[in-house]
């Protein structure tokens, strides 16, 4: 028996599979090395992950014809799916809308109709993102708020990913979380990230731009905190094959000045700044009500902002400044 993990090349993807094959499982991961960001940094994590036995890899697209189809014929003993793949990136999203509708609607479809073939599988438990809420200003976010405005192209395709899920839930009864993270963090972290772009400027000695003076807050969650969420929820799939989405977040939102502040304290240099107004597609404010998955599998997190960009800067400052976004 195995899991497979898309997105096995990135952030959470790598971090997620890293533990699962700690604990032993052998684990299918899937990335198509993405240029979005760094391919070194996403060869880095895969080099850290081939050290396991347990691990396959393999090269592709989930959206290639064929590609998922092979898989299924090779790989019948799944018994979970971590559905990690997407393009992220708020921002970009803007600039290239039809790639997301691709990786992350068309992409997700995909990965339903592989689930549903499995016969052994228990749970798919899928990424979706905070930023569903979108202009919502009812805090903190509740998964039983409505969710109707996306406020950005990536916004869509994640909300259309719930809404998919649900019908596959509903059709063929396909049990599956999908989790609406809150600005994950951490090392390995992301390039296109607020807090490592942050990073590189300040130890480029460059100005970093600030929104509204680095007063939008976010509810920044720390990867292991995320890892244990996603491993936790797998456990505990909805009763009848259902679909259910549960929010992932610190519950504790942070000031993006704050944040800066913090990245001054341990990366050991000041910041440069520019001062813009927000642009529409940034949330004001981001902050998980987490009460649904504090009652499900007693999940809450652990790692304090200050701890988790400590750190952070110490991985940062040893090897971060290799990868650019
Ligand atoms: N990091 C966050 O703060 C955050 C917040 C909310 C939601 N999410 C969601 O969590 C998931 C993981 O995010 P991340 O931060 O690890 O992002 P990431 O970009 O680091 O990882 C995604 C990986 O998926 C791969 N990929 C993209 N399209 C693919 C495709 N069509 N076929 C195969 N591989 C593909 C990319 O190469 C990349 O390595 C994504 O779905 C993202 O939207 C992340």
């Amino acid at each position: 028996m195995s899991f497979l993990v898309t997105g096995c090349s990135g952030f959470i993807g790598y971090h997620v599979t890293q533990t699962l094959l700690e604990r032993g499982e052998r684990v299918i991961g899937i990335d198509n090395m993405d240029p979005y960001y760094s391919v070194l940094l996403k060869e880095a994590r895969l080099e850290g992950l081939r050290g396991f036995s347990g691990f396959e890899f393999y090269k592709g697209d989930i959206n290639t014809e064929g590609f998922l189809e092979g898989l299924l014929e090779r790989e019948r003993g799944i018994r979970g799916i971590f559905h990690l793949a997407a393009n992220a990136g708020v921002r970009y999203s803007l600039q290239d809308p039809c790639a997301f509708i691709d990786s992350n609607v068309r992409g997700h479809i995909k990965i339903l109709e592989f689930a549903r073939r499995l016969e052994r599988l228990e749970h798919l438990v899928y990424a979706s993102s905070s930023s569903v809420y979108g202009g919502n200003t009812k805090l903190p976010f509740s998964e039983e708020d409505p969710v109707e405005q996306p406020t950005s192209i990536y916004a869509m395709s994640k909300r259309s990913d719930e809404l998919a899920s649900f019908t596959y839930s509903y059709v063929y009864g396909l049990p599956q979380t999908g989790l609406r993270f809150f600005t994950v963090y951490g090392p390995l972290g992301r390039p296109d990230m607020a807090y490592y772009s942050f990073a590189q400027a300040m130890t480029q000695g460059v100005p970093l731009t600030l929104y509204d003076k680095g007063k939008p807050e976010r509810d920044f969650t720390y990867i292991s905190d995320v890892v244990s969420a996603v491993l936790g929820v797998f456990e505990c799939p909805p009763a009848g094959g259902g679909s259910r989405v549960l929010n992932v977040g610190n519950d504790k939102p942070e000031s993006v000045g704050y944040l800066v502040s913090l990245l001054e304290r341990f990366l050991g240099c000041q910041a440069q700044v520019i001062n813009k107004q927000r642009p529409s597609v940034d949330m004001e404010r981001t902050w998980a009500d987490i009460s649904m998955i504090r009652g499900l599998i007693g999940w809450a997190p652990k790692v304090s902002l200050e701890e988790g960009i400590e750190r952070f800067a110490t991985w940062y400052k040893r090897d971060g400044s290799k990868f650019i976004g």
